[in-house]
């Protein structure tokens, strides 16, 4: 299995350097987060919130009566209720999680305020889909992938996954997924770089982490965050720029950074049509239809299973 310690490890030992953003997400890590998606700078989170609002009367005819929302990646967010409070007649909500604390924690905030509807938290996580329970309601399944999770996966993990849905989904239902779009570098950057530095504090979390969790040495003061705009690769990268040659010590590991090397932490990938219907397709989907926000946009995706 992946630990931290393990990843941390490999990752070091790798060249370039990089870590699975999956440690971002401890109590600090998920608490700056949140922080994250109230910041000015960083549109995504607003931008979907309205869009979806705006939305999804449009799409309510093809949802249907009695459907059962499967969200991947839940949380007990205000987008959730979006749905929850647009749908008339859904019959049942899926939360999906690899977090079981989380799952608990939002199907109960969830169960306070929709006591009629039928909530089925199921651990998981997206690399392994589960199945659904065996004994949901009829209705059609919606699969609901927002905050453009999905641009966090690479190619091959995102059709995998987009697969996996497919197949948990059945052959009568719905995808909403929510993409980030291609735009100018400044409006990139400065989302994944607020000038209050939450999101520097969000990344250098991962080196306070690893002091804290795996004993090493991290001087987190000769560490920098960048988020760069890789256009070639349509993708923000985050990286954590060593400020000096140094040497850190991992168990009875050696890791040596140069001056200006950096660790890789996550890639935010961005889409535009073409982008989404090749990895729709690729995954066996479909595009129906997909809706833009106003600037800086962000899109919805609704999708059927191919033919
Ligand atoms: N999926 C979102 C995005 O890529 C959320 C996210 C993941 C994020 N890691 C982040 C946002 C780091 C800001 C900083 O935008």
């Amino acid at each position: 299995m992946q630990t931290f310690r393990s990843d941390l490890i490999e990752g070091l030992s790798a060249s370039p350097k990089s870590l699975s953003p999956k440690w971002f997400y401890d109590a600090e890590g998920s608490r700056l987060f949140e922080q994250i998606t109230r910041l000015e700078e960083y549109y995504p989170t607003r931008q979907e919130t309205a869009l979806l609002r705006q939305t999804i009367p449009f799409w309510l005819d093809l949802i249907g009566p009695e459907a059962v929302l499967v969200e991947l990646g839940s949380g007990a967010s205000e987008k959730t209720r979006i749905l929850l409070d647009a749908i008339a007649g859904l019959a049942a909500y899926v939360p999906l999680d690899i977090s079981e604390t989380a799952l608990q924690a939002a199907a109960s905030a969830l169960r306070a305020d929709y006591p009629h509807l039928d909530i089925r938290p199921v651990p998981g996580d997206f690399e392994t889909l589960p199945d659904l329970p065996d004994d949901l309601p009829s209705g059609r399944r919606i699969g609901f992938f927002p905050g453009s999770t999905i641009g966090n996966l690479d190619r091959d993990a995102a059709i995998k996954l987009l697969a996996a849905s497919r197949r948990m989904l059945g052959r009568n239902s719905l995808f909403i997924l929510g993409v980030d779009l291609i735009k100018d570098r400044e409006t990139l950057e400065a989302a994944y770089d607020d000038a209050q530095g939450v999101t520097s504090a969000f990344n250098m979390n991962l080196l306070h982490r690893a002091n804290r969790e795996l004993g090493t040495d991290f001087d987190t003061n000769s560490f920098r965050h960048r988020a760069i705009w890789n256009e070639a690769e349509a993708r923000i990268e985050m990286h954590l720029e060593s400020l000096r040659d140094q040497t850190i010590k991992l168990d009875g590991h050696r890791f040596r950074f140069r001056a200006g090397e950096t660790l890789h932490t996550e890639n935010s990938r961005k889409f535009d049509r073409e982008r989404v219907v090749a990895l729709a397709e690729a995954g066996g989907w479909s595009l129906v239809e997909m809706r833009v926000s106003t600037s800086p946009y962000v899109a919805l995706a609704l999708l059927r299973p191919k033919e």
